[in-house]
């Protein structure tokens, strides 16, 4: 997998007219402004996923959701399978953010039923960790990121870990502006990256994608991917504008 990744997540955000005109925007000023080597991954919110992967050049962009249910399928009213977001052209799904973990109370045991269906369906993990202000001021960053890879990602085996994508984002810098230094996001992305290659071997930990998340825009992405363990980004706010965007992409 390419290691250099740079994928918006639209969160709750767009309509599907402006969903459409964005996806297209990102589209015609990839064309003008060739990035040359880096994925670029759109996450609209379900509903559009397929009318955005059909404005696109799906060889040069890529299309993700943002969650998926935690069983196969069934009487789960309300639920989203990873089959079906398969069925729609999307190919990554991100799978514990912050905000799933906050709010609807996605534990360790929700999220690896999320990522075995997610991996039986052919569709590439992006697995969001990271810890709270409260954590980091009492020193404990590095302690929270390894348990919540412990029972998830370190779980797994080789072969499918080797299919994921992982996403830091302190949950102190999601939509706050307040961005990680470069030095904060850097020994974290270490951290993970010796965690996994502890489990799975150095050859593996290095083919896995990192992605910092948290407050990235144009002015910042530049440090923050020159970092050697920082391989892109997982853009919020900034990718609701496809010329912010687009900057981060061509920051690397
Ligand atoms: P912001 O870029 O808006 O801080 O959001 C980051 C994020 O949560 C991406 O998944």
């Amino acid at each position: 997998m390419n290691r250099k990744i740079v994928a918006g997540n639209w969160k709750m955000n767009t309509l599907l007219e402006s969903a459409i005109r964005l996806a297209g925007d990102v589209d015609s000023l990839l064309a003008e402004r060739n990035p040359g080597d880096v994925t670029v991954i759109l996450i609209p919110p379900f509903p559009f996923i397929h009318n955005v992967a059909d404005v696109i050049d799906r060889t040069k962009i890529k299309v993700g959701a943002q969650n998926c249910a935690s069983e196969a399928e069934g009487a789960y009213t309300g639920e989203v399978s990873a089959a079906m977001i398969e069925s729609t052209g999307a190919e990554y799904v991100i799978i514990g953010h912050s905000e799933r973990r906050q709010y609807f109370g996605e534990n360790d045991e929700i999220l690896s039923k999320k990522l075995k269906l997610v991996l039986e369906n052919d569709l590439i993990p992006i697995f969001c960790i990271g810890e709270k202000l409260e954590e980091r001021e009492a020193g404990k960053q590095f302690e929270v990121v390894e348990n919540q890879l412990k029972n998830t990602i370190l779980s797994l085996n080789k072969d499918d870990v080797k299919k994921l994508v992982i996403a830091y984002e302190p949950v102190w810098a999601i939509g706050t502006g307040k961005t990680a230094t470069p030095e904060q996001a850097q020994e974290i992305h270490a951290h993970i990256r010796k965690l996994l290659g502890n489990k799975f071997g150095t050859d593996i930990a290095n083919q896995i994608p990192v992605l910092y998340g948290g407050s990235v825009k144009p002015g910042n992405a530049k440090e923050l991917f020159a970092q050697p363990d920082i391989d892109g980004g997982l853009i919020g706010g900034a990718s609701l504008k496809a010329n912010d965007f687009v900057d981060i992409i061509n920051s690397f």
